[in-house]
């Protein structure tokens, strides 16, 4: 059983949990990710490792209420325990000396990016980081990536905190002025990194995105992650999370990660009237 150590609400319907897994904190390295499961008949969820701490044998993950699982995690307390951590899984961020790196965040990734950029400035890459969300009510982190990055720039979709708009455009500006950006790493939604790739394409920057199909082991041996690569198929859980964003078939991943939307939404319901029935 895993100890939750710290529970923290970000922002509304964003957590952060830091839980007691020293054998994960022992190995973690940015880029990978767990697999969770409540009790013993949860279901697995992946969430990327947001940070470790080898010292105190813990790592933190940050995760958005979703559907069933991530709500029923979200009711858990400082204290209480999971059954299951599985980790650290996936390949890591690939981290080399470059010389300017562009770390893209949308959401709740800015907690997956931030050990990312950490990472790529300990190698002494200049960063330039961008982080994005709907409005100011949802940001997170921005000190903590401003503190890990050389540049930082915050776009909110609706201009009610900094700049207004969306990722790609100042993403888009920073290609165009000139500077010469050796790799763009772009993490959040689907639909925000299939963006981000289709703005560096015509650039040639080389664009890594860390694709988030549904998975059950984690571990290469259900299929359940399939996505396609420069026409290969791939496993997400073994061969990714991180791949190169203009070789991505965007449409099959979009595709199947709606496959079971219909049993998502039936689960959610059944849940939330048994919660309401006891309440
Ligand atoms: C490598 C990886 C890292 C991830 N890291 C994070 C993270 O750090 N924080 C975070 O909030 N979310 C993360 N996710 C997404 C997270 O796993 C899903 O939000 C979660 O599984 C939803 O479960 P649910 O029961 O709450 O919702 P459901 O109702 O089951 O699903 C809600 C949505 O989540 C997707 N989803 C459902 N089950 C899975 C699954 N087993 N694997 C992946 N996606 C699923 C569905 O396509 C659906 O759109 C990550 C996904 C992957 C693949
Ligand atoms: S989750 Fe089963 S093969 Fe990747």
């Amino acid at each position: 059983m895993y100890k939750i150590l710290v529970k923290e609400a970000l922002v509304p319907n964003i957590y952060l949990f830091k839980i007691k897994a020293p054998n994960v904190a022992r190995k973690a390295q940015a880029g990978q990710f767990v697999v969770i499961r409540i009790d013993e008949r949860g279901e697995r969820i992946p969430l990327t490792i947001a940070d470790w701490d080898e010292k105190e044998g813990s790592v933190t993950i940050v995760f958005m209420e979703a559907g069933t699982t991530t709500c029923r995690l979200a009711l858990l307390q400082a204290g209480d325990y999971i059954a299951d951590f599985v980790g650290p899984l996936g390949l890591p961020t690939h981290i080399e000396k470059l010389s300017t790196v562009v770390c893209v965040a949308g959401g709740f990734a800015v907690a997956t990016i931030v050990p990312i950029a950490r990472a790529m400035k300990g190698k002494g890459n200049k960063v330039i980081s961008i982080m994005g969300a709907r409005n100011k009510d949802l940001i997170f982190w921005e000190e903590r990536l401003r503190s890990v990055s050389d540049q930082l720039i915050v776009t909110t979709d609706d201009g009610s905190y900094r700049r207004k708009g969306l990722v790609t455009e100042p993403l888009k500006e920073l290609l165009e002025s000139g500077e010469k950006v050796d790799r763009v790493i772009a993490i959040g939604p689907s639909i925000m990194m299939k963006y981000c790739s289709l703005t560096t394409q015509p650039f040639g920057v080389k664009t890594i995105v860390s694709l988030n199909p549904i998975m059950v082991d984690g571990t290469g041996m259900c299929g359940c992650c399939r996505v396609s690569v420069g026409g290969a198929t791939r496993f997400v859980c073994v061969d990714g999370p991180d791949f190169d964003g203009h070789q991505v078939d965007w449409d099959l991943l979009f595709a199947r990660q709606r496959i079971y939307l219909d049993e998502e939404r039936r689960s959610l319901e059944q849940w939330q009237s048994q919660v309401t029935t006891h309440s």
